[in-house]
């Protein structure tokens, strides 16, 4: 099979290689116009270069290459290239959460199982071009920053901001256009959601702009699943004026009886089920090994936050509140609270699965009893679990279902759930501990709706999981923009309707 193997040319030297795979050298080189700066499989330092983010999935690219041109004009490239089974990953930065197919990238463009070996890793992390247009206040970033730095330069920029995930580590590329969800989604929507423009490079190496006006099929299908599409490089976004003051609370409640858990649990998913509740409430339930809290930020003054009178809500729990003034001293605790808890940032052993819950299909009160005493009981394999509920609604339900490939339009409560091990991979217990409790959780429903970010190799129905009643419009998109497959991985759209819904199991 001939594949159009396209690849964005670099200005650096060139890492020195060693004798095996000659044709993919030769591919490379026949390729880049530019010099480049690429390392392949067998390189010394190559597992360095290569910065596995989950240790469970050990994938070996044959290739990494890191553009560093950051105006995609200067991006060169040339399309007719011969080459027999290689798919085309890309890693937008280091340090990325959500894929957990690839590397550490929240891009899925991995061939074969988990990301099998063999594909060519591009990491973008030099494309941190930013600019803004502060008469329209729509903001243009690279596709290689990080969300430390988008929220750095937005707020330098005008104090502006926009909505996203709370992992500062996390990569605009990916995170931009599989949701990226955040404390703000409530009021302004996600992540893509501000997304009003993206420079895209597809399968047959063309360089285009996608918008609501010009390629609107693509722009559809990367709002939600451009990793299947093409390489992001750029993106125009619209900004908000970023919140003056906020007040972050937690309560907390340390070693409860499964029925003290239940009941703060019923309290928290009332609290968060009233259609009334403000949008400027974000709110995250999350259960350890030991412990459980509500934590979030209010979007208000102090005055407006004591009016709620959250503590008589959430009785038992242990409150605490702190009050910012200034946005980015907000993001950073954000950050820190989730280093605190969880480590974020560091390579380990994982495996995460996600569900969630429309107004309609809240948990029952017996199933949430059952959810608690299945955790108090269950053999968990590890200690090193947690389960993330977290509060969505608000804007991102007031778009409609097949507005954007994304299609959990109706989502009021998202569970992420973990479990790891920094010692060796991830045992079947460890594994049918989360199962089991999704099963519980959602009273055996199939297909379970995922969320496109938490990827989750050992699911059946991965497409119509992650995106709902989309597949066969993704399907239509992705057989006009690339047809040969090049962008993808084990869960992604298809162009062949035998393999919309194939999927192969197995980390
Ligand atoms: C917009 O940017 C220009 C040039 O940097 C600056 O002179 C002007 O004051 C800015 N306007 C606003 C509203 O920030
Ligand atoms: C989305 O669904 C609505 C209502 O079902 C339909 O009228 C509309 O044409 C659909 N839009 C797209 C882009 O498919
Ligand atoms: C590349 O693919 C796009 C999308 O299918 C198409 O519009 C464009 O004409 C193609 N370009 C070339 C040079 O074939």
């Amino acid at each position: 099979m001939i594949l159009r193997l396209l690849l964005l040319a670099v200005g650096a030297t060139w890492v020195p290689f060693s004798g095996s795979n000659a044709a993919l050298k030769s591919c490379f080189k026949n390729t880049l116009i530019d010099r480049g700066s690429f390392a392949f499989a067998g390189d010394l330092f190559y597992n360095h270069i290569v910065n596995r983010y989950n240790l469970n999935i050990p994938v070996t690219p044959a290739a990494m290459a890191f553009p560093t041109v950051p105006q995609s004009t200067d991006i060169q490239s040339r399309p007719e290239v011969e080459d027999t089974a290689m798919a085309i990953t890309v890693r937008l930065q280091r340090y990325l959460l959500t894929d957990y197919f690839s590397l550490k990238t929240n891009m899925r463009y991995v061939t074969g199982l988990g990301g099998t070996d063999g594909a060519v890793a591009i990491d973008l992390k030099h494309l941190q071009q930013f600019s803004m247009d502060n008469t329209t206040w729509q903001a243009t970033i690279g596709a290689g920053s990080l969300l430390s730095d988008v929220t750095q330069r937005l707020y330098h920029a005008g104090g502006r901001t926009m909505s996203h995930g709370i992992c500062p580590q996390v990569s605009s590329g990916g995170h931009f256009t599989i949701g990226g969800l955040g404390p703000t989604s409530r009021q302004f929507g996600t992540a893509f959601d501000h997304v009003l423009e993206v420079e895209v490079v597809l399968a047959n190496s063309s360089i285009v702009r996608a918008s609501g006006t010009a390629n609107k099929d693509l722009f559809w299908a990367i709002k939600g699943a451009a990793s299947g599409y093409g390489i992001i490089t750029e993106f125009k976004v619209r900004t908000e004026p970023e919140p003056g003051t906020a007040v972050q609370y937690a309560y907390s409640l340390e070693i409860g009886s499964p029925k003290d858990q239940a009941a703060l649990f019923k309290s928290w998913q009332a609290f968060v089920s009233d259609p009334k509740l403000t949008r400027k409430m974000a709110s995250t339930l999350t259960v350890l090994e030991h412990s459980m809290a509500i934590s979030g930020t209010f979007f208000g003054t102090r005055e407006e936050y004591d009016k709620m009178n959250l503590g008589k809500r959430f009785p038992g729990a242990h409150g605490s509140v702190l009050v910012f003034d200034d946005w980015l001293g907000i993001v950073v605790h954000w950050a820190q609270d989730l280093v605190l808890k969880f480590g974020a940032g560091i390579p380990t052993n994982f495996y995460a699965k996600s569900t969630s819950w429309t107004p309609q299909t809240l948990m029952t009160p017996e199933t949430i009893d059952r959810m608690f005493d299945y955790i108090g009981t269950i053999n968990k394999g590890t200690l090193g679990w947690f389960l993330l509920f977290d509060f969505q609604g608000g804007y991102t339900n007031d778009i409609r279902i097949n507005a954007t490939s994304y299609a959990h339009r109706d989502v009021l409560i998202w569970l992420q759930s973990y479990t790891l091990d920094f010692f060796g991979h991830i045992s079947q217990t460890q594994i049918d501990f989360l199962g089991g409790l999704n099963k519980i959780v959602t009273n055996d429903a199939l297909p379970y709706t995922a969320y496109p970010g938490y990827v989750d190799p050992l699911m059946s129905n991965g497409p119509e999981a992650y995106w709902g009643t989309n597949p066969p419009r993704l399907q239509q998109i992705k057989e006009q923009v690339d047809p040969n497959n090049v962008f993808r991985n084990p869960q992604s759209p298809s162009p062949t309707k035998e393999g919309e819904y194939r999927c192969q199991k197995g980390l």
